[in-house]
């Protein structure tokens, strides 16, 4: 590794002065006594790469220090460490790669980075012999990683069921605490900053999803393709699925699943969920608190030697569970004709799959006067295959008015 022998300065190289990168440079500014008695060594930020310079900030950052060249970081011989938090997948790759084959640490928040290219960045760090830490790409300010990397690396994980996206946890809080549409609660996201201008990559369920690959891939030590991965946003969940998941007792959150099976087979997907209203799982900061703390393993690092690239691929599992084998319970609200012998047709296409209804619900209060009612059923255990056949064949059904409501139950039992 470059510049090693004298440690007690770790220059470091921040590529990006955004969200992120602005608060790790303000952080490590003003901590830096504090980090330099915990870590016995200082870490300096001696160049920052942005995309303007022109562009006016919340902080100082002395001129001479600023570039629109990331090379000059990556080339430079004095500096040992490379934070990426540029985002996006194109100069960011070659940005990191190229901080790899020149043996510098790479630092990095960016999920959809690692989660499309994480496979081939994983082996140019065990090829050149350096680590890539990225505490920070799944929930800032918690120590996912390091806990997956190290505390249960004795464990096998059974499964993981988590929240992890911000904007669409609060779209969806907000439809159900305040009976929001989503467009609204969408809107009132953006007043209030949580969500992006454009908010495609949150919404669409896939920032949660990159979010899953990478805990997927630490949890079974192969790196998960992200075509084996099923992902739903929250955009088609609405206020009638709300009302109807709370009389059963539930609620929907924006769910990411991950769960090898006996036979070893790992699923790994994201979709708006049912869950049990009595098990409702629980920015700038946190996330730079995550980017710093990978500088002192850094740190640590360069100091008293090497250690592991940060993913290291193990032959346990190693395939992905085709997503039309995985089997949930479901909720299913169908709109249909107000007549008798409707649930009896729908019975039947679904039992000619195999598939049972647990319960059903035909609420009086919510029906209007038009003649079409909607019709709820909760189903038993269904492979989502069976699923999409039985929908298509329902759709079919002369009594079914519209397109069929559904979604994932997850009782999150173990
Ligand atoms: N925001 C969060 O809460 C959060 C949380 C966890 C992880 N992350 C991840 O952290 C990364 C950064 O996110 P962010 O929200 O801080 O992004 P951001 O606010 O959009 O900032 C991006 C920064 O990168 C700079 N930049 C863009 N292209 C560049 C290039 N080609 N060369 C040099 N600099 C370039 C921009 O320069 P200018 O300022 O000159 O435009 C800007 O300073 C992303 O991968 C994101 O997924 C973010």
């Amino acid at each position: 590794m470059s510049n090693v022998s004298s440690p007690r300065v770790i220059n470091i190289g921040l590529a990006g002065l955004g969200n992120v990168g602005a608060g790790v440079f303000k952080n490590l500014e003003k901590n830096r006594a504090l980090i330099s008695q915990r870590i016995g060594a200082e870490l300096r930020i001696t160049r920052v790469a942005v995309r303007d310079l022109a562009r006016p900030r919340d902080i100082e950052v002395p001129n001479e220090l600023l570039t629109t060249d990331w090379r000059e970081l990556v080339n430079d011989p004095a500096i040992p460490v490379i934070v990426e938090l540029i985002g996006g997948t194109t100069t960011a790759y070659e940005m990191v790669a190229a901080a790899l084959r020149a043996k510098k640490i790479v630092v990095t928040g960016n999920k959809a980075l690692l989660a499309e290219r994480g496979k081939e960045l994983f082996a140019l760090a065990e090829e050149f012999g350096v680590p890539i830490y990225f505490e920070a790409a799944v929930a800032g300010g918690i120590p996912i990683i390091q806990v997956l990397q190290e505390g249960l690396v004795g464990n096998h994980i059974r499964s993981i069921h988590g929240i992890i996206n911000g904007t669409c946890n609060y779209i969806l809080t907000r439809m159900s605490q305040a009976g929001l549409s989503y467009t609204d609660a969408l809107g009132e996201a953006q007043e209030k900053g949580y969500a992006e201008a454009d908010p495609t990559l949150d919404v669409s369920g896939w920032d949660a999803a990159h979010k899953a690959i990478i805990l997927a891939s630490l949890s079974y030590g192969f790196w998960i393709p992200q075509d084996k991965v099923h992902v739903e946003g929250v955009d088609r969940v609405s206020i009638t699925d709300f009302k109807f998941a709370s009389r059963l007792g539930y609620t929907i959150k924006l769910l990411s699943v991950i769960r090898a099976d006996e036979n070893g087979l790992v699923e790994v997907r994201t979709q708006p969920t049912l869950v049990p209203l009595s098990h409702v799982l629980a920015g700038q900061d946190p996330t730079s608190s995550s980017v710093i703390s990978d500088l002192c393993e850094a740190a640590a690092v360069l100091m008293h030697g090497a250690r592991h690239s940060g993913f290291v691929p193990h032959g346990l599992y190693g395939k992905s569970k085709p997503v039309d084998d995985t089997v949930s319970h479901y909720y299913l609200r169908l709109t249909v004709d107000d007549v008798p012998g409707v649930l009896a047709q729908v019975a039947t296409v679904l039992g000619e799959r195999g598939i049972g209804i647990s319960s059903m619900i035909q609420p009086e209060d919510l029906e209007d006067t038009s003649g079409e009612t909607s019709l709820v059923l909760m189903i038993h255990d269904a492979r989502l295959g069976d699923m999409k056949s039985a929908l298509a064949a329902i759709c079919q059904l002369k009594c079914v008015r519209g397109e069929p409501s559904w979604m994932r139950v997850e009782t999150l039992q173990g």
